[in-house]
């Protein structure tokens, strides 16, 4: 099956940022992109406090809205946490699990992240599912062990292509400007791809879209996409300002 069938995916991920100020800038993509004919899906994962208020201001522009982590219950006495349901609930579609800074600042083990992959699917959301290496892990050569373990350990018990995205995020490439070469890129999804097969199965393994993400900007976003087997990106930092977001989002139109 061909790149070309996968529809790539551009998501912000806003991570601890933005107050109610912040609309503004989704109100500006939104005003950039109408009319445009996009050949890709765009996405935002606010903090939960913006999630309702981006939900209601993106989806009239058909950019699709997520969070940035959920709790595997659906309810309970869980003080602080949010369901998928809630999520769901507040407009959105998308829901981000196993973050490197949900594994490393929140000890999320691949168990965790596979429970709340599930219960995004339970509520009816797409989990974009996060794994990567350390620096220390990628000089020691144990780059594809690392996201295979990862990968085996944090898959939703059913992946298929509608509900289940994979973001290749290596730790050392998250926010310090630095990003590994296309061939390391092309290197890890091609072995992903691979591993989907081998663990989701062929057939509908192929449909599953995977992002690369780390210091993605305006700059570097439309070679990063070249790279083999790359169906988007997950966006931090420059996802927070809608020009540089739509500078991006440009490397598919
Ligand atoms: P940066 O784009 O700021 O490097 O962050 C990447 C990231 O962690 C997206 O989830």
């Amino acid at each position: 099956m061909a790149k070309a069938v996968r529809r790539a995916l551009v998501a912000g991920n806003w991570k601890m940022n933005g107050a109610t100020a912040q609309l503004k800038e989704v109100r500006l993509l939104a005003q950039m992109l109408e009319g445009v004919r996009l050949n890709c899906d765009v996405a935002v994962c606010p903090p939960f406090t913006l999630l309702s208020a981006v939900s209601r201001v993106a989806a009239k522009a058909g950019i699709a809205t997520g969070a940035q982590d959920c709790h595997a219950e659906a309810s309970g006495a869980f003080t602080g946490d949010v369901a998928a349901e809630m999520v769901k609930d507040c407009g959105a579609s998308l829901v981000i699990v196993g973050h490197s800074e949900r594994r490393t600042l929140h000890g999320e083990t691949d168990a965790v992240v596979k429970a709340k992959a599930d219960a995004a699917h339970r509520a009816g959301l797409t989990a974009i599912v996060c794994l990567g290496e350390t620096l220390e892990e990628r000089k020691a050569g144990r780059t594809l062990d690392v996201v295979s373990r990862q990968l085996e350990g944090s898959l939703p018990s059913v992946a298929l292509p509608a509900d289940t995205v994979i973001a290749y995020e290596p730790v050392w490439a998250i926010g310090t400007g630095l990003t590994p070469t296309l061939k390391e890129v092309a290197e890890v999804h091609g072995h992903l791809r691979a591993e989907l097969a081998r663990i989701a199965g062929g057939q509908r393994s192929r449909g599953l879209r995977l992002l690369y993400g780390g210091s993605v900007k305006p700059a570097n976003a439309a070679e990063l996409m070249a790279a083999g087997d790359v169906d988007g990106a997950l966006v931090g930092g420059a996802s927070l300002k809608a020009s540089d977001f739509l500078g991006i989002i440009k490397a598919y139109m």
